[in-house]
């Protein structure tokens, strides 16, 4: 892995029993680069995530990662008996400015008021910001996403969008964002990845300039390719 890098994979394979869910997956992302990873429900999404973040291990295969990634999942998993902002400081000891840092950190994404609040109290949107939050406190050089705002509703799914893009800018993190949702995708990444039966079987540059209209005919051309792609998959497997 070169210094410009924050994911390498190279021949990554994953069984559990017989069944073979990853098969010679390779991967780079470079430092700062969006890649949105779609594939259909049960290819290996979250478990490449896994591996990627340490939790699982791959049968046999080569992966690189940044040493500072920090994972946001689909479910925003906060401590409910510790406050919002000690949430999101959870990463660090408590040394020095951790709660002017935290609260810092809940102000870019908007939940500053929210800072003494206990888990139990926020929305599902409020909760995944947290996360984002919690996630960039590190600093991370890579930033792993798990359908994050799967759950949430149309509107607030559009907000959390744009902020992860604004967070993205502002943090010049790599990101691997899962998703099942083909416009959020192409609304947010700089590539695409199609996983299916395994391995890549699609890679595609977003070349479209920022902020982008959804309703365009360039995007619309972008969402056709990866939808075929994905539908050329349908009954391979
Ligand atoms: N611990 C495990 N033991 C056995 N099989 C597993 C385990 N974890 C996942 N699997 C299987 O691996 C396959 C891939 O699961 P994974 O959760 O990675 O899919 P996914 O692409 O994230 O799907 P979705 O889009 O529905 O979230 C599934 O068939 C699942 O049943
Ligand atoms: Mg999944």
């Amino acid at each position: 892995m070169t210094a410009a890098d924050v994911i390498e994979l190279e021949g990554l394979s994953k069984r559990y029993g017989d069944q073979v869910i990853l098969d010679d997956f390779s991967l780079t992302v470079r430092r700062g680069e969006f890649v949105a990873l779609l594939g259909r429900s049960g290819t290996g999404k979250t478990t490449l995530l896994r591996i990627l973040a340490g939790l699982e291990d791959a049968t046999s295969g080569h992966a690189k990662i940044a040493a500072r990634t920090s994972v946001v999942f689909q479910e925003p998993r906060l401590i409910q008996a510790q406050r919002v902002w000690r949430n999101v400081a959870l990463t660090t000891s408590r040394r020095g400015d951790v709660y002017q840092r935290a609260v810092g950190g809940l102000t870019e994404v908007g939940l500053a008021d929210k800072a003494h609040a206990w888990p139990k109290n926020l929305s599902g949107g409020e909760a995944q910001r947290v996360g984002l939050a919690r996630a960039l406190f590190r600093s991370p050089d890579l930033l792993l996403l798990d359908e994050p705002f799967g759950a949430l509703d149309a509107f607030t799914r559009r907000n959390a969008q744009d902020l992860v893009t604004a967070l993205w800018q502002e943090h010049q993190v790599g990101i691997l964002l899962v998703t099942h949702d083909i416009e959020e995708a192409v609304l947010l990444a700089d590539r695409i990845v199609v996983l299916g039966n395994g391995f890549v079987q699609a890679n595609l540059p977003v070349d479209l300039t920022r902020p982008r209209d959804v309703t365009s005919p360039a995007f619309n051309a972008i969402k056709r390719r990866v939808l075929d792609s994905l539908e050329s998959l349908k009954d391979t497997r």
